[in-house]
């Protein structure tokens, strides 16, 4: 697949060469953002719990149906959709996903009937004022496998279910049911592993609502990078590779990209972004929270706990540990610049030491955003989605902030 990466390969070459330099500079700034909540950001919507589906087998990871919110458009969005997948992480092994089928991220039995609405699911224009009037759903997480999981055996010693590839299937049927088949708009979004699951079943979306629909994806603080720990190892691929197998993923995860590698790998959005054919807004931190502290420093490569308050904030970084940190960011951007550069493609990279945040207001849309090119990301994502403008920046902050 040949493709031109000229702009950003000098680009990253350039951080590396003066990421030294200017990091001395870094250590010398405090940027303040305070994440203030607006007093309005509190809609919370009644559960859906999706009894039917248990018949064809969607079920969470303990055997209980699957879960959504709904809140109905109004006026000119009554046509229109959004659908946000929660995160929530991974469940890599039997007992990691039997831990996982006692709480929320595993079953729909001990679910909180009402499902917080914020940011881009947030129903008043002043916070939301592209998307507040469509129909959205926020979809419950209880797989633990990014919705991509298939295998028709329960596990015979703890009636484990692995099923997330049918849940996405039946939940995304009952609204369909419910008037997504008229839309004329919508979006598939989710935060970290549900960024992740946008990701993975953005085709798959698009392939079920009409022809003449306008359907893209944006993915939050889902591109999982297939990076190295500080001791050089390929924990995470390892981990990708555990969860692929448990949950019986491959055949659910795009076609295109299983057939020209290791199954496994096409959990990781720089392998499967390629072969993603719906337009794909990627928002992310090239300094994400969640990679530093779990690709990075995974907890049991750091037993005495000297990452503890770095991980927590960047203001209790080492000089050394910083440096580490921009190498991972570096890493980062080199593998996003691995990407074939594409016009339908946005794209919001920011420097914040966090781990993504669309469904809250002060991440979305607020005073205290993040903005690139004075946008924030509710604008950038907005213009690009109604093609009013492409958006494809990054941030150029060369290193790893608070905001
Ligand atoms: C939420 O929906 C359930 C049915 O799914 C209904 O029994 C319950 O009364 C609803 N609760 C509220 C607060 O609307
Ligand atoms: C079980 O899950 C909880 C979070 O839900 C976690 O804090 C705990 O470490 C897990 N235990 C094991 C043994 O994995
Ligand atoms: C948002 O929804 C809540 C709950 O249904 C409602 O009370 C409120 O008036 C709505 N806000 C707007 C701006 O429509
Ligand atoms: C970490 O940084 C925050 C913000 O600068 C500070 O308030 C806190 O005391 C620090 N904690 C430690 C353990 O250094
Ligand atoms: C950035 O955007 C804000 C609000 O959208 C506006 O008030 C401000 O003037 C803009 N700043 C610049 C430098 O364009």
């Amino acid at each position: 697949m040949p493709c031109v990466k000229f702009t950003l390969y000098l680009f990253v070459c350039c951080r590396m060469t003066t990421f030294l330099l200017t990091l001395v500079a870094c250590l010398g700034q405090a940027v303040l953002c305070t994440t203030v909540l607006s007093a309005a950001d509190d809609l919370y919507v009644n559960i859906t719990i999706l009894q039917s589906a248990t018949a064809e087998g969607a079920v969470c990871l303990d055997g209980s149906p699957p879960a959504y919110h709904l809140d109905r458009g109004h006026g000119s969005g009554v046509r229109s959709w959004i659908i946000y997948l929660d995160g929530g992480g991974w469940c890599d092994s039997i007992l990691d996903c039997l831990n996982r089928s006692t709480d929320v991220f595993g079953s729909t039995k001990h679910l909180n009937r009402l499902g917080f609405f914020g940011g881009i699911l947030y129903n008043s224009s002043e916070v939301n004022p592209e998307f507040y009037n469509w129909n959205r759903v926020r979809v419950k997480y209880c797989d633990g496998s990014s919705f991509t999981g298939d295998v028709e055996q329960v596990d015979p010693e703890y009636k484990l279910f692995f099923r997330g590839a049918r849940i996405f299937k039946a939940i995304m049927k009952d609204i369909w049911i419910k008037g997504m088949k008229y839309a004329e708009n919508a979006v598939l979004c989710g935060t970290s592993a549900g960024g992740l699951a946008t990701i993975l079943n953005c085709d798959k979306f698009k392939s079920l609502l009409p022809n003449d629909a306008r359907v893209k994806c944006v993915a939050d603080a889902g591109f999982f990078i297939n990076g190295k720990t500080i001791f050089g190892n390929s924990d995470i691929q390892e981990m990708y590779q555990r969860i692929v197998n448990l949950h019986g993923s491959a055949k659910n995860l795009p076609s295109a990209c299983t057939s020209a590698m290791e199954p496994s790998l096409c959990f990781f959005p720089q392998n499967v972004v390629p072969y993603v054919q719906t337009p794909l807004f990627i928002i992310n931190s090239v300094y994400d929270t969640w990679q530093i502290k779990n690709i990075l420093v995974p907890e049991n490569l750091d037993p005495q706990h000297a990452w503890k308050d770095c991980k927590k904030h960047i203001n209790n970084c080492t000089f050394s540990q910083r440096i580490i940190i921009q190498a991972f960011g570096v890493e980062f951007l080199k593998t996003f610049e691995g990407l074939c550069p594409s016009f339908t493609r946005g794209y919001f990279l920011t420097s914040c030491y966090s781990h993504g945040g669309i469904r809250s207001a002060a991440y979305w849309f607020s005073a205290s955003s993040p903005r690139l090119l004075n946008k924030t990301i509710n604008e950038a994502v907005a213009d690009w989605y109604f093609e009013r403008a492409g958006f494809q920046y990054i941030d150029l902050y060369p290193c790893a902030r608070d905001c």
